[in-house]
């Protein structure tokens, strides 16, 4: 038996080359065009969707009810489709967390901007016991944070799967005496 004729040979380089072009071509492509992008998350708008409170002078005490309509989009910059996992939004008061609201997996094709409309009711009892409340009633100013994150993977040519991910946490003041959001102050974020 003859190892590698010159006409094998050459059948053999030109099949190598051919494979190593193919490969090449893919990694230029997942390097550039299909290159993951973070998603972009987005606070669109903030509002009070019911405000009550109840001060109790003689008792120091405060009786509150809030619901914040909060609309967030998120973006997928990529080429291809985004699925993201199950998270949370999270509402905050001076570094506590008083409400939260799950938001459930999806997926957002290439391009494509999802909205959602998240509710997020304070969880009085949480609020109750934080000292600060009181004063801050009485200033007429309340300070909330609200946090998303969006986690998820983009998967390059069915089979590069690479992990993404983007928050958005929003400062906002809640005017006590004309129940509206004022300073709403957003800071966007591609990393944990
Ligand atoms: C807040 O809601 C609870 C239950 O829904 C109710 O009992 C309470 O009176 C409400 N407080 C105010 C200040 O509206
Ligand atoms: C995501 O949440 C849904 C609804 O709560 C649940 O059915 C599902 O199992 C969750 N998925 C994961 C991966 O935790
Ligand atoms: C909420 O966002 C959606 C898009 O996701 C938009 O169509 C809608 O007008 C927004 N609603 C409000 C109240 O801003
Ligand atoms: C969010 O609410 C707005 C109006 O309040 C509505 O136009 C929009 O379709 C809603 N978006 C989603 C994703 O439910
Ligand atoms: C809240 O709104 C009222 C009425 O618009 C205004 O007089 C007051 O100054 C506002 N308070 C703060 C802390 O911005
Ligand atoms: C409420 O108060 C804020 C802050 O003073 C102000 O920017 C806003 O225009 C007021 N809104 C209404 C409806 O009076």
């Amino acid at each position: 038996m003859k190892v590698g004729s010159g006409k094998g040979r050459k059948t053999c380089l030109t099949v190598t080359i051919i494979f190593i072009a193919i490969v090449l071509l893919i990694l230029i492509l997942a390097f550039t065009v299909f290159k993951a992008k973070h998603p972009v998350n987005t606070v669109d708008s903030v509002k009070l969707q019911n405000f009550d409170i109840n001060l109790d002078i003689a008792k120091l005490k405060v009786d509150l009810n809030v619901t914040l309509d909060v609309n967030v989009s998120v973006e997928n910059p990529n080429k291809v489709g985004f699925d993201y996992s199950n998270t949370t939004a999270h509402l905050n008061y001076r570094g506590q967390l008083i409400g939260e609201v799950p938001i459930i997996a999806g997926h957002i094709s290439s391009g494509g901007t999802k909205g959602f409309n998240l509710t997020l009711t304070v969880m009085a009892d949480r609020l109750l016991s934080n000292s600060q409340l009181y004063s801050d009633i009485i200033s007429g100013t309340l300070p909330l944070n609200t946090f998303v994150t969006i986690k998820g993977k983009v998967t390059i040519f069915g089979f590069i799967k690479v992990h993404v991910v983007s928050s958005a946490s929003c400062d906002l003041a809640v005017n006590t005496s004309n129940r509206t959001v004022a300073n709403q102050l957003c800071q966007y974020k591609t990393k944990l």
